[in-house]
């Protein structure tokens, strides 16, 4: 579905996504990196439980939201690739975030 424009092994760093490894370029996105994978399935809606993706691809939308190293809320169209990052798809619901709280 997506591909990458450049084609040279330069600058190449690997991420984790969902058990995944993904190679990238420094500079690029996590949400592209993660598309150029196949896995554009970035959160579940917290309410519905139905797969969301980037959508606007520009951090106005706030619907490419992953988790990375551990951190929730995380704009992966905004955020870098780094070497060795761990991406998750973000699954919190009502239940898990009052869970995470401690309430
Ligand atoms: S895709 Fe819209 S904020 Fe990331």
């Amino acid at each position: 579905m997506f591909r990458s424009l450049q084609d040279d092994d330069r600058d190449l760093v690997t991420l984790n996504v969902n058990g995944q490894m993904v190679t990238a370029r420094k500079g690029q996105s996590v949400w592209s990196a993660m598309a150029v994978a196949g896995q554009v399935e970035t959160r579940k809606a917290a309410l519905s439980g139905e797969a969301r993706s980037a959508y606007c691809a520009m951090g106005v939308c706030f619907e490419c939201m992953v988790n990375i190293d551990g951190l929730p809320n995380q704009q992966a169209c905004l955020r870098r690739v780094a070497d060795g990052m761990k991406v998750l798809t973000q699954d919190i619901s009502e239940d898990t975030e009052a869970d995470d709280a401690g309430l």
